[in-house]
C-alpha cells in the first residue's frame, strides 16, 4: 500500500473501520481506473467522486460521509501538489456523462473547501453540470477547469471551453426568447443566474469558453 493510500485509509477507518476502509479505496481505484502510486490531477476528481460513492453505500450519515470526502480530498490534492501540480486550479477532460459527474464533485469538494454554504455550494455545482452536459451535449468534447480565486474577493472559478461548433444565438438564449428543441433551454440564463459573474465567448471557429465565477459574501 503507497504512503498515500494508507493515509486515506487512516481517514476511512475513524468511521467505517479498517477492513471496510482499504475496500473502499481498491474498490474506488480500480472504478476509477487509477493507481495511488501516480496520482495525476485529474485522477483526483474521479477517485474522489468513486470513494463518495463507494462510501454512500456503508455511511450513511450525509454530513460525515460530506466531511470524511473532504479530508481525503484535501489528502490527495496535497499529495499531487507535491508532485508539482497545479495547486490553485483542476481541469477535468469532458466527453461524457460519468465526466460531468467527476466536474460536479470536483465542484463540490473546491466549494466547500473555500467555505461556501450548502446553498451556494449546490448553486456552483449545478452550474458545472449545465456547462459540462453542454459540451458533451452540443460540443462532444472539452473541458472544465475549477480554479480557486484568493485574491480580494474568494471565490471559485468555472472555466468552461470546447472546440465545437460555437453558439451562433447567444443574445436570444441569454434573453430568455430561445426555446430549446431538446431541453428546457435555462441551462445558460440558468448559470448566468446562480453565479456572480458570468463571460461568454464564442465563435464557430474556435468553439465556446465560458467563465463563471461566485465569491463567497
Ligand atoms: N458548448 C456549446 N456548444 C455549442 N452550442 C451550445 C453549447 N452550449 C449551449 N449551446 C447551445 O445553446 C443552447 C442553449 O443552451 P442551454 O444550456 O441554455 O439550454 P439547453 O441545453 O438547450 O437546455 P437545458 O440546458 O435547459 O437542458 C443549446 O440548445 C445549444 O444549441
Ligand atoms: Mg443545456
Amino acid at each position: 500500500m503507497s504512503q498515500v493510500e494508507a493515509l486515506a485509509a487512516a481517514i476511512l477507518e475513524d468511521h467505517v473501520g479498517g477492513p471496510a476502509a482499504r475496500c473502499v479505496l481498491a474498490l474506488s481505484a480500480a472504478r476509477a481506473r487509477v493507481s495511488f502510486d501516480a496520482l495525476q490531477g485529474a485522477d483526483i476528481a474521479r477517485l474522489t467522486a468513486e470513494i463518495d460513492r463507494a462510501l454512500e453505500v456503508i455511511l450513511h450519515d450525509r454530513e460525515m460521509r460530506v466531511s470524511c470526502v473532504q479530508k481525503v480530498f484535501g489528502l490527495l490534492r496535497s499529495s499531487a501538489r507535491e508532485e508539482g501540480l497545479d495547486a490553485k486550479s483542476e481541469t477535468v477532460a469532458i466527453r461524457t456523462e460519468a465526466d460531468v459527474l467527476s466536474a460536479r464533485s470536483m465542484g463540490r469538494q473546491i466549494a466547500q473547501g473555500i467555505g461556501f454554504s450548502a446553498s451556494a455550494e449546490v448553486q456552483v455545482v449545478t452550474a458545472i453540470s449545465e456547462l459540462a452536459r453542454n459540451i458533451v451535449v452540443y460540443a462532444g468534447q472539452g473541458e472544465i477547469r475549477i480554479a480557486v480565486l484568493d485574491g480580494s474577493r474568494r471565490g471559485i472559478e468555472i472555466v468552461a471551453q470546447d472546440r465545437g461548433p460555437g453558439i451562433s444565438n447567444v443574445d436570444e438564449i441569454l434573453s430568455g426568447k430561445y426555446r430549446s428543441k431538446t431541453g428546457l433551454g435555462m441551462g445558460l440564463r440558468g448559470t448566468r443566474s446562480l453565479m456572480d459573474e458570468f463571460e461568454l465567448a464564442t465563435s464557430e471557429r474556435t468553439g465556446t469558453r465560458i467563465t463563471a465565477r461566485k465569491f463567497l459574501r
